[in-house]
């Protein structure tokens, strides 16, 4: 197919596509991953009978018909790799070291959100940690969980997973929490509706400067698919909008030492938390 040319002038349009993509959603293929990227677009381009990274480009960028594409295409780029009581550390810094400090200590409650959840696995096992410790139902808590990609938040609202998700959690919480049909396993709705689903695109601040107000912001394994500029981008929102002190739980393969930030890195507990105080 000729659109799967990608040693002539065409590069100059995938280009133009990887910046616009960058733009929009944060993520950033580099050289190294830009033939993933391609092939992403290029079953994308074919399902829309679109034949050159151009004319996708300016489907997207122009096109009435854009915003369902975007839907598409974040669903096809979108890696929503996850699953219950990963990094299980940070949970456990936050339901037994946090949680009791902030006990009786803040007016207000105690906000929690999980901002890049795809599926949902990490605020559902935030709340698990919650309720066994005793803490969901003694203090006001709020927690809110959010994604980008329309498939994810729509498999995190229905709350039925499947084994490849138990992998680290277990079984006595899973007998627990879940109930199992010829679907998959459903989440207990005593959990489930603790929490409040957003569509939402970190890099546009208007979907998260109200989240964005959170004590504790989980905010793990999406950063390292972010070009810098968008990290400091991101952090900057959640340094205005954060209380003090706050919060910010990043994944382990992700650090913000490299950027001057009002964040400090503190040992709590079992785990490393970003305080900004
Ligand atoms: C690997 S999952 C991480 C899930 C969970 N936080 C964890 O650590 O297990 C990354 C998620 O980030 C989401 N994502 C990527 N770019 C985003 C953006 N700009 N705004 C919101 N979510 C985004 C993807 O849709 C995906 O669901």
């Amino acid at each position: 197919m000729e659109a799967r040319d990608r040693t002539t002038g065409r590069n100059a349009a995938w280009t133009l596509l990887r910046d616009l993509i960058n733009e929009r959603t944060g993520i950033y293929f580099d050289q190294n991953s830009l033939d993933l990227m391609m092939d992403k677009l290029l079953d994308l381009m074919s399902e829309r009978g679109v034949d050159s990274p151009i004319d996708y480009y300016y489907l997207l960028k122009y096109e009435g018909k854009a915003n369902d594409e975007w839907a598409n295409l974040l669903n096809a780029i979108s890696v929503r790799e996850t699953y219950f009581w990963r990094e299980l550390d940070q949970i456990r810094a936050l339901v037994d070291v946090l949680v009791p400090q902030f006990s009786g200590r803040f007016s207000e409650p105690l906000r929690i959100w999980s901002a890049a959840c795809a599926s949902g696995e990490e605020p559902i096992s935030i709340a698990m940690a919650l309720d066994q410790a005793g803490w969901l139902d003694r203090i006001p808590i709020e927690i809110h969980a959010s994604d980008m990609s329309p498939a994810a938040l729509c498999a995190a609202r229905r709350g039925v997973y499947r084994e490849r998700a138990f992998r680290s959690l277990p079984a006595e919480l899973r007998a627990r929490y879940f109930t199992c049909d010829s679907e998959g396993w459903t989440v207990a709705p005593e959990i489930h509706r603790r929490i409040v689903w957003h569509g939402a695109n970190l890099t546009n601040r208007s979907d998260i400067e109200e989240l964005a107000r959170s004590r504790v912001i989980f905010c793990r394994n999406v950063f390292i698919y972010f070009s810098e500029a968008t990290i400091r981008q991101v952090v900057k929102t959640y340094t205005e909008y954060m209380p003090n002190p706050g919060y910010l739980f990043l994944g382990a393969a992700e650090s913000l030492l490299k950027f001057t930030t009002q964040f400090q890195l503190k040992e709590i507990g079992p785990a490393f938390v970003y305080v900004k105080e």
